[in-house]
């Protein structure tokens, strides 16, 4: 492998000239709300949210267009000036020439260390990022400066890292203006910067935070002084390249001082120093947030020492290798490590959100409805405390139409009314809550979260986004109310059969799921009239079945009846020939929710689970067999595939065009999950993938083919280029779904191409030009773009785990059904992974002695802590039971041998 390379399993890796290359950025956070990203240069930027941006906010393009950085400076006296992070103007022009500074990277979970060493000057700077996990805001920066000369070398040293403090916003908006609102002040240790005022779309507000950098040398040594204001720092003609203030080493302010209505700069002058050869001088950096100017100071304070922050460090990198608690061992170490960082990737995503990458230029924060229930996939496997809670405050966003809202609030269970009283409704977001409560049920068994009850949300939106409730004032509150004024409850299970029954009903011409703003794909947003989606329509359908399956489990727990509130009741019509007439559909649908447009009666109507389970199978059975008559399609080259989408002109998407095949991924995923397509249809879906949308020097298969057209009867996805982003891309998350729903389907092989080509494209560095991780998607060109903020890390996982190697929850028993192909297994026959669950540790061990493939072994024993475990071969099953009389406190090796 080129490129980076693995340090050990916990994902720590090296890099050497790590600025070579262009748009690379690490994220180092905590879950106190700092997030910042760092570059090879220590560019990128800090904040703790859209409006408060400690460092000015950066995209991909400024990571090679900024001049603002997290400099570090070095007047080398008699010989000139080094910039410790390579930011200056003279070394920048080195990058392409013999001179070039030796430069490495190391980094691994939440930390960076970039090494860069000047033979002109025999001068070497170890910078290490990190932001502790403790609940402090801060970034710290420990610097470390070493004389690799024979003689001494004094040095004038500066700390440079200027202070945006404000709103993304105001970036552009207002960039000048805003800066008349900083009082910036001195103190002891650094320059605190606390604006008097925000203005950002929120309007003029008192503003509440306070932004600090603060330096000490080695234990705790005072800064000499500081330059608090960019324009004096760098000078007339200046720049933080070529700052005057180090060139001409000029006085700098000392502390006391205040000066008002500038740009502020972090500039911190430490005390001259004489390094005699090989020894060096550590300076600790503080980049901190606080609500108090005295908040600040004391939090700063107490990472001010070599001591303090090396002590920091090892905490944190502890914390977050201890957070991810799953881990493997196959024939390919690079891919078990790799695997760390995909692990790692859900927790990014909590924390960042969908924005505050330098990619991730969007958005100001939120995750989305969709995003949401997928990050706690993840959640559960790696993190299941709590995650029953989340799911049940999660439902409350669930509207009686069974849409639900689409701004999520900051704190858990809170979702907020679009004050601009936009609509949109994203076809594919009922089937979401059900999946991961699904996994939830399976995993814990904890079957009684089904009669866990909450609130549906309310604003004026009705009618699936085409209507709205007049009734309804901001003063009513977001909850759904009954006839007579009181807040409504209903179960989750109550919630999840609204948000499929409804869209059972709300279909378009052909009878499938209408498309309105989108669905997965969020890009495929100009069909909302007439559009279906027949990719989603086919996992609402296999949602049904599912949920019948639950509702029957739960009637074997002996609960007999289940309780709906009565207008549901309308969407449970239960008659072929209403399933064939769209106009009757649609009807049925219109008038519950007109009934229930404001608010409903608050009665509640038993049904028996036999009867509800039986009345779901079939509209279940009715989709699938709907598709499969309907949908499936042969080209003239005899290819076939499953036609998953209508344009807003009411024709089918995919099949033969003039200008060429249009096959999509996401239209085989699903009906493959689903199990709409049969088995035949899944082999002949390969075939047909690999030949149109398969392309291994990108990793893989791609989101579509070329359709050479704007569609614009379908999407702004058409208008991006081919082969960006959600047109045409290798989409990580939809090649994840894919080789999940192949995995569930038996088709070992093909699932296992689809991650592996994948995998091998973004670890080759050469090609991919990103760290350890999976992007969001592959460009052309083959460059991983999105890094760390996406929804397919926790597919990723969850597919190693469930269908790789086959441990999964069956309400709340475990099954081991591996699905590892010969290659997985080491030269001693084995496979590893470790894993929680029913909060034991496990590791799960297949031992493979004949190195035989997926498909001719069997698992013939099974071992626990040594003991033989009489093991039901029919459905490979651990019970809970056993499980939990383990003692919580030590991992236990479950042996599983195959034949
Ligand atoms: C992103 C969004 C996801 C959406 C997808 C396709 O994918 O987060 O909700 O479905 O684009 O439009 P991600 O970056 O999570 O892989």
């Amino acid at each position: 492998m080129k490129g980076y390379q693995f340090i050990n399993k916990k994902g720590d890796f090296q890099l050497d000239n790590p600025e070579k290359n262009s748009y690379l950025y690490f994220p180092i956070a905590n879950e106190a709300g700092v997030m910042s990203s760092v570059t090879p240069t220590l560019g990128g930027d800090s904040k703790t949210g859209q409006n408060t941006f400690l460092l000015a906010p950066v995209s991909s393009e400024d990571l090679h267009n900024n001049k603002s950085s997290r400099n570090f400076w070095c007047n080398i006296v008699g010989k000139g000036i080094w910039s410790a992070t390579g930011r200056s103007a003279r070394q920048e022009a080195m990058l392409f020439t013999e001179e070039k500074e030796e430069t490495s990277l190391e980094a691994g979970v939440m930390w960076h260390k970039v090494s860069r060493t000047s033979k002109d000057y025999g001068i070497k700077s170890e910078i290490i990022s990190f932001v502790p996990c403790s609940d402090d805001t801060v970034e710290l920066m420990v610097v470390t400066i070493t004389n690799c000369n024979k003689e001494a070398l004094t040095i004038i040293p500066t700390a440079a890292i200027p202070l945006y403090g404000r709103s993304a916003d105001n970036i552009r908006d207002h960039r000048n203006v805003t800066s008349m609102l900083h009082r910036i002040t001195t103190s002891q240790y650094g320059v605190t910067l606390n604006p008097t005022l925000t203005f950002d779309e929120r309007g003029h507000k008192k503003n509440t935070v306070v932004y600090g950098v603060f330096g000490a040398a080695g234990e705790g040594e005072k800064p000499v002084g500081f330059y608090p204001v960019v324009e004096d720092y760098i000078g007339e003609g200046g720049s933080f390249e070529n700052p005057l203030a180090v060139v001409h080493n000029i006085e700098s302010v000392s502390a006391g001082y205040q000066v008002d209505g500038y740009e502020a700069m972090g500039g911190i002058r430490f005390d001259q120093i004489c390094l005699a050869p090989g020894e060096n001088q550590t300076y600790i950096i503080v980049l901190g947030y606080s609500d108090t100017m005295d908040g600040i100071e004391e939090q700063a304070e107490k990472f001010l020492s070599r001591e303090a922050c090396f002590k920091a460090l090892e905490v944190t990198k502890t914390y977050w290798n201890d957070k991810i608690n799953v881990s493997y061992s196959t024939a390919s170490s690079d891919f078990d490590t790799w695997m760390h960082w995909v692990n790692f990737q859900p927790m990014l995503r909590r924390i960042y959100g969908c924005s505050f990458l330098p990619h991730h230029d969007y958005g100001r924060g939120g995750r989305g409805w969709r995003d949401l229930w997928q990050d706690c996939l993840a959640l559960l496997i790696m993190n299941p405390t709590g995650v029953r809670e989340m799911l049940i405050s999660n439902f409350g966003g669930v509207r009686i139409d069974g849409t639900n809202a689409t701004i999520i609030g900051k704190n858990q269970g809170e979702f907020i009314a679009d004050r601009n009283n936009i609509t949109r409704v994203w076809m594919d977001h009922g089937v979401w809550p059900f999946l991961t409560t699904r996994l939830y049920i399976m995993q814990s068994g904890d079957l009684d979260i089904l009669l866990k009850e909450n609130y549906y949300f309310k604003d004026p939106q009705a009618v699936r986004g085409e209507e709205k409730d007049p009734l309804w004032q901001p003063e009513d509150g977001n909850r759904l109310k009954t006839a007579a004024g009181e807040l409504y409850q209903g179960t989750l299970l109550e919630h999840m059969l609204l948000e499929h029954l409804a869209a059972f009903y709300d279909v378009g011409e052909h009878n499938h799921i209408r498309l309105r703003g989108a669905d997965w794909n969020d890009a495929l947003d100009m069909a909302a009239e007439r559009g279906e989606s027949i990719a989603f329509t086919s996992i609402f359908g296999s949602n049904l079945e599912q949920m019948a399956e639950l509702v029957l489990s739960l009637e074997q727990k002996g609960i007999r009846t289940i309780s709906l509130f009565k207008e549901l009741h309308i969407l449970l019509a239960d008659d072929p020939d209403l399933y064939e007439d769209v106009k009757r559909k649609q009807a049925l649908l219109h008038n519950y929710c007109d009934i229930c447009r404001h608010t409903i009666s608050g009665e509640k109507v038993a049904i028996s689970c036999l009867e509800l389970a039986e009345n779901l199978k079939k509209k279940a059975a009715w989709i699938k067999e709907h598709i499969r008559k309907t949908e499936w399609i042969t080209n003239k080259a005899g290819h076939s595939w499953y036609n998953g989408y209508y344009d807003n002109h009411g024709k089918a998407v995919e099949g033969d065009n003039a200008s060429g095949v249009r096959m999509m991924l996401t239209s085989q995923v699903f009906p493959i999950m689903s199990g709409t397509a049969t088995t035949e249809q899944v082999e002949k879906i390969v075939q047909a993938a690999d030949e149109y949308l398969y392309d291994a020097t990108i990793g893989g298969y791609r989101l579509n083919t070329n359709f050479h057209e704007v569609k614009d009867d379908l999407g702004r996805a058409f208008g991006f280029a081919y082969g960006h982003k959600e047109n045409g891309a290798v989409f990580s998350h939809m090649v994840i779904m894919y080789a999940n729903a192949l995995y569930q389907r038996g088709f070992v092989k093909e699932g296992y191409k689809a991650i592996h080509s994948l995998y091998q494209h973004c670890i080759n560095f050469e090609k991919s030009k990103i760290y350890p991780g999976i992007p969001e998607y592959i460009d052309g060109k083959g460059r991983g773009l999105y890094h760390y903020l996406t929804g397919s890390a926790s597919w990723l996982l969850l597919t190693v785990l469930t269908e790789m190697f086959g441990v999964k929850g069956s309400l709340g028993d475990l099954i081991l059904e591996p699905k590892l192909i010969s290659e997985q297994f080491d030269h001693s026959h084995s496979a590893k992974v470790s894993f929680i669950f029913a909060e034991r540790r496990l590791r799960v061990q297949y031992l493979n002695p004949d190195g035989k493939d997926y498909g001719t072994y069997q698992i013939v024993s099974v071992k626990i802590n040594g003991n033989p475990y009489i093991f039901n071969k029919e459905c490979n099953m651990i019970s809970r039971d056993f499980i939990t009389s383990l003692d919580p406190e030590k991992e236990h090796l479950i042996l599983v041998e195959l034949n």
